[in-house]
């Protein structure tokens, strides 16, 4: 007996898995059993990479060793690099992601997925490589050199060094570490279902990513961050955030960064991450976007909190880029370099107990319609 039609799938579970953990009710989120707060607060991308990986934080050799293999495999082949100068550089920076995502797969055959070790260099290889990727053609599309990766650096350091040619300072590296760490993993997001559904058919792991990264592109899912700054833009002053609010809502358009399929109270990677803009405001200065964005948190929070709509992951994740210097429409491919460790551990999990994703549908058809020669068709059809 096929089971009812739920819209979206929503709170329809597709898998058991023990990589993440929300309370939408309670504004929990778990990796691995440990709350995303002392993670942001003590972890670095490299550790909770690890944990999500391997299902547990590494010791000190093992996290040496980590951060030897990622500096090791930071190096774009120099066909990816010229595949990114021959894409158009008004091109959107996500589908030049997707598009180097899956050319890398074919430098790296990977296409026999129950070899451990393989998989394994795969995972170093994209997480490594994004960053890389995502530098590379920001510096591209603006005129600017591309950098070779250093090896001295750690992943995010590293990042920022081959994005602005700048070795960067403390706070700047732990702001953008904290990012990646609120945005490595969330459960059964979009396009976390979306990479396992592909790796369902055990395709090989950078087609899968490249799958998650065109998920992920939309603006209702990490899209939105870049749609969020568009926003903040388009309001223009705080003077003007009630109005803008209040046609939104009689328009009945979503409002970018609020409102989550799962949280019905605020997104505790909010909560962070506004604390973070917080700091970084601080040290750079307020902005008249940050002081836009609080006004627009404080109106959208007064009339839809009732509703559990409030600001999620990505309302504030654009200040805190932004304050780094970051372009917008490079938001999401900073979101995927964060999340790519979620879909890898979710796509390894997958190859565990797998079965290939095959729902069915409800056929809202008709029946045993007569073929028609060209001559005699017209009518409601044409
Ligand atoms: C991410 O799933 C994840 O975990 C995603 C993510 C992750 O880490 O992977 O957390 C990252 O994608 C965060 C979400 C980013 N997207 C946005 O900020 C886009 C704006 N948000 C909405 O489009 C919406 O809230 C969704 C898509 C996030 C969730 O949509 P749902 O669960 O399908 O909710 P819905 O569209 O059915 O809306 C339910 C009600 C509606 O009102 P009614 O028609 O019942 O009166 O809530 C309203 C909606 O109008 N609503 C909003 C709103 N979101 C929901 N109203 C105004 N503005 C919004 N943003």
């Amino acid at each position: 007996m096929p089971h009812e039609f739920v819209p979206g799938l929503e709170g329809v579970p597709i898998a058991e898995s023990a990589i993440s953990f929300v309370d939408g009710l309670k504004g929990v989120l778990e990796y691995r059993g440990i709350r995303i707060e002392n993670l942001a607060e003590h972890s670095t991308y490299e550790e909770t990479a690890h944990l999500l990986l391997k299902g547990d934080l590494p010791d000190q050799a093992a996290l040496g060793s980590l951060i030897h293999e990622l500096a090791n495999h930071r190096r774009l082949e120099s066909q990816i690099i010229d595949l990114l100068k021959c894409l158009p550089e008004y091109g959107h920076p996500m589908d030049a992601l997707q598009a180097a995502i899956a050319a890398l797969g074919m430098f790296h055959p990977a296409r026999d997925v129950t070899k451990d070790a393989e998989n394994h260099l795969s995972c170093i290889r994209l997480i490594a490589k994004l960053p890389s990727i995502v530098s590379a053609f920001e510096r591209f599309r603006n005129g600017a050199e591309i950098l070779s990766p250093r090896e001295d650096l750690g992943h995010t350091a590293n990042f920022l060094y081959t994005l602005t040619g700048v070795e960067p300072n403390h706070v700047s590296v732990k702001a953008l570490d904290v990012c990646l760490i609120l945005h490595a993993d969330h459960t059964m997001n979009a396009s976390t279902f979306s990479g396992r559904v592909t790796g369902s058919t055990l395709a090989d792991p950078y087609t899968v990513v490249s799958s998650a990264v065109g998920t992920l592109s939309g603006p209702l899912h990490g899209g939105a961050n870049e749609q969020v700054l568009d926003m903040l833009r388009e309001i223009g002053s705080v003077q003007n955030a009630e109005t803008y609010i209040e046609n939104k809502m009689a328009n009945k358009d979503r409002i970018m960064g609020f409102g989550h399929r799962v949280y019905k109270t605020k997104d505790p990677r909010a909560i962070i991450l506004r604390r973070l803009a917080d700091e970084m405001t601080e040290e750079h200065g307020s902005t008249e976007l940050y002081e836009i964005a609080l006004r627009v948190d404080e109106i959208v929070t007064e009339r839809l909190g009732e509703k559990g709509i409030f600001a999620n992951v990505d309302f504030y994740s654009g200040i805190v880029y932004d304050a780094l210097g970051i372009r917008s429409d490079a938001f999401t491919p900073i979101f995927a370099m964060g999340r790519v460790a979620g879909w890898l551990a979710h796509w390894l999990e997958q190859l565990i107990d797998n079965r290939i994703f095959r729902p069915t549908q409800i056929y809202a058809g008709e029946h045993d319609i007569p073929y028609r020669p060209a001559e005699q068709r017209g009518g409601k059809s044409s």
